[in-house]
């Protein structure tokens, strides 16, 4: 049967790449699908520092950011990773099936470990095991996510095919969807990297809570090249190309169509168009957002439920791995 899962790092508010690349995507297959599960993943932010506090506020707040964007807990299994124990357990499990240089080459890894002490943790370099964990823990068939997971979605694809050849036919291989332009958002500030939540700049991202001042100061100072012309042409001008991107993503236009509507306008001008635009698809999410982060009980009971429906998927694909693999 068709399953549904994804997952996010419980590092911060979302920013508009998590949310166009995802989040939105996450939303409507909960109308398509009828099994659909999306974890708040906690294991995966700890191959980074954190502080304990922040973490455990970290959870609660990203929570109400899923709400707030319109995942709804009568209609998917909204969870945290760490309270469902087989996600480790099957890891270690897959880990024993992947080989060092399948991972070396990995985004994640390349970027993150120089930046740590001896060269990077264990937890990071095999944090995309973790991952394929997490997918094939519900046995899921489609997992919605942005341009930069498509190599551990391969990764997970591999896995899941080794896992059939040795121990029999078990694991469906699992697709990733993607939007079509909104894969990969880029930063304002350089386009020619994608938004990240670990930008230092702060004025590379724009994130769900930002006030509408602070996204018309960030849309007016995104970096673009030296044309005035609105066009749409992602290879030689990725900087309005990605404002235009966006601005198609929250209103629902076709590139082309917006860019016959801003003919005569100069990427400045443009520029507040989109910052506009931008501002009002995130306006009620921003103020949902402030609503449900108080409510500490209501979002800790959400979770409590979604542990309870996602041990329920979980169990009984772990306890049939296991008697495979030979461990019971
Ligand atoms: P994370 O937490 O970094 O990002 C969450 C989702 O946002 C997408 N995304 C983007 N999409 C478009 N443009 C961008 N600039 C952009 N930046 C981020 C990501 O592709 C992702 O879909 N390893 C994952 C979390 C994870 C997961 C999973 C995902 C753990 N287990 C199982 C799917 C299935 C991550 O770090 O995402």
């Amino acid at each position: 049967a068709p399953r549904v899962f994804s997952g996010i790092q419980p590092t911060g508010i979302p920013h508009l790449g998590n949310y166009l690349g995802a989040l939105r995507s996450w939303v409507s297959l909960q109308e398509e699908f009828g099994s659909v599960l999306y974890s708040v993943v906690d294991l995966h932010s700890i191959t980074v520092p954190q502080d304990p506090d922040t973490l455990r506020r970290s959870v609660l707040d990203m929570t109400a950011c899923l709400l707030a964007c319109g995942v709804n807990p009568d209609k998917s299994c909204l969870f945290q990773q760490s309270q469902v124990p087989e996600h480790a357990e099957l890891g270690w499990i897959l880990s024993c099936l992947t080989s060092m240089p399948r991972l070396r080459h990995l985004p994640q890894w390349k970027m993150k470990s120089q930046s740590q002490k001896n060269e990077g943790s264990v937890g990071l370099f095999i944090y995309p095991v973790l991952q394929v964990a997490d997918i094939l823990l519900y046995q899921s068939t489609h997992v919605p996510v942005g341009d930069d997971q498509a190599q551990h979605l391969e990764l997970t694809q591999d896995v899941a095919r080794t896992f059939n050849n040795q121990y029999g036919e078990f694991f469906p291989i699992p697709r990733a969807l993607m939007s079509k332009c909104a894969k990969k958002i880029r930063s304002l500030r350089d386009p020619l990297v994608k938004m990240s939540k670990s930008d230092p700049q702060k004025l590379a991202t724009v994130r769900l809570t930002d006030t509408p001042d602070e996204i018309v100061m960030k849309f007016r100072k995104a970096v673009t090249d030296c044309t005035s012309e609105v066009t749409y042409d992602p290879e030689r001008r990725p900087g309005i190309s990605n404002l235009v991107a966006i601005h198609s993503a929250v209103s629902g236009l076709a590139p082309e169509e917006l860019v016959r509507q801003s003919r005569g306008l100069e990427t400045a001008q443009y520029k507040l168009v989109v910052a506009e635009a931008v501002i009002a698809h995130l306006t009620p999410i921003r103020e949902e957002v402030h609503r449900l982060r108080g409510d500490t009980g209501f979002l800790t009971g959400v979770l409590t439920r979604g542990t309870h429906a996602a041990r329920e998927v979980a169990t009984p694909v772990y306890d049939a791995v296991c008697r495979m693999v030979g461990l019971r």
